[in-house]
């Protein structure tokens, strides 16, 4: 069986749909309730046995680094006042696990993005967490279930595995769109599941128009990929948006060696668009105060 404990975080975005709130503040620290959104989704890796984790920015996100490491100077300042519970509070990121960051260089897109890690990652194969999207913390184990479920179906069959959800249909345009197999084309009653389910996927339809779309399965952005997607990333040509698409890698990795995706159990928030953010932090802050956090 083999474990994977390596994952890319893509952080490279400007996050123009989060402007003006991210135009000095990188829009991965923005809050949800007490914590900055990319905090979840290092939280949700490291629950799944994620130990390696890479960062994809630019000069503008250096920010991102520095939460994950320690404030030596804070950390005395801390402590020189006796609020030891509060510095350690801020190191609470495990010491076997590491947080890197390497540059994109140009803007070329996600896919771009990914290959940029290449150096760092190097033989292994790995996860992808888009930290636009925050899986729910709060409700079980859920959110960690679901990296880990992919985690263990990958260790069984070595097939690369996506996360997908239902979305509704004014949302499809938003999201890459999962084409099944005849034989799983029904899709009606997934979002109804409280298990994740596997399926082998056909292809996926980047941001498609409605009329377009084959599914209403949306990748989520949770992705575990055997290290041969590099190559296919290296031979992918710009397309939709004039970008490098990871989407177009994973349509050629499916057609030599077979991918699955895997349902999503629980709910995810989208804090990469302002209105989606904007309920996200919502539902974050209430069930903090809740929990009185
Ligand atoms: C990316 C992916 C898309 C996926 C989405 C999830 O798009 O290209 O397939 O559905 O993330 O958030 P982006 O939102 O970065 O444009």
């Amino acid at each position: 069986m083999k474990k994977i404990t390596h994952a890319v975080i893509p952080v490279a975005g400007f996050g123009t749909r989060m402007l003006p709130l991210s135009k000095s503040v990188p829009k991965e620290l923005l809050p949800l309730g007490n914590r900055p959104a990319i905090h979840y989704v290092v939280e949700e890796a490291i629950a799944a046995g994620i130990k390696h984790i890479v960062l994809v920015g630019h000069a503008q996100k250096s920010a991102i680094e520095n939460y994950f490491d320690i404030n030596a100077e804070l950390d005395n300042q801390l402590r020189h006042k006796g609020k030891d519970a509060l510095a350690d509070s801020l190191n609470w990121l495990p010491e076997d696990v590491t947080v890197s960051m390497i540059r994109q260089g140009q803007p070329l897109g996600l896919g771009h993005a990914v290959l940029a890690a290449r150096p760092i990652i190097g033989e292994h194969d790995f996860a992808v967490l888009l930290p636009d999207v925050v899986l729910d913390p709060f409700t079980g184990d859920m959110t960690a279930d679901n990296l880990a479920f992919m985690l263990n179906a990958f260790a069984d069959d070595a097939h690369s595995q996506i996360l997908v959800e239902q979305v509704a249909d004014e949302d499809v345009h938003k999201y890459g769109i999962a084409q099944l197999n005849e034989a799983f084309s029904d899709t009606s009653d997934v979002d109804e599941a409280d298990l994740n389910a596997s399926f082998k996927v056909a292809g996926f339809v980047e941001k498609p128009n409605l009329a377009d779309a084959p599914s209403r399965l949306a990748v989520v952005g949770r992705y575990v990929f055997s290290n041969n997607i590099f190559d296919y990333l290296a031979n992918t040509t710009a397309s939709v948006g004039g970008e490098i698409q990871l989407t177009d890698a994973i349509d050629a990795l499916i057609s030599q060696h077979g991918v699955d995706v895997t349902t999503m159990r629980g709910d995810s928030y989208d804090a990469g668009d302002m209105r989606s953010y904007m309920q996200a932090f919502i539902y974050f802050a209430q069930q903090q105060l809740a929990n009185k956090e």
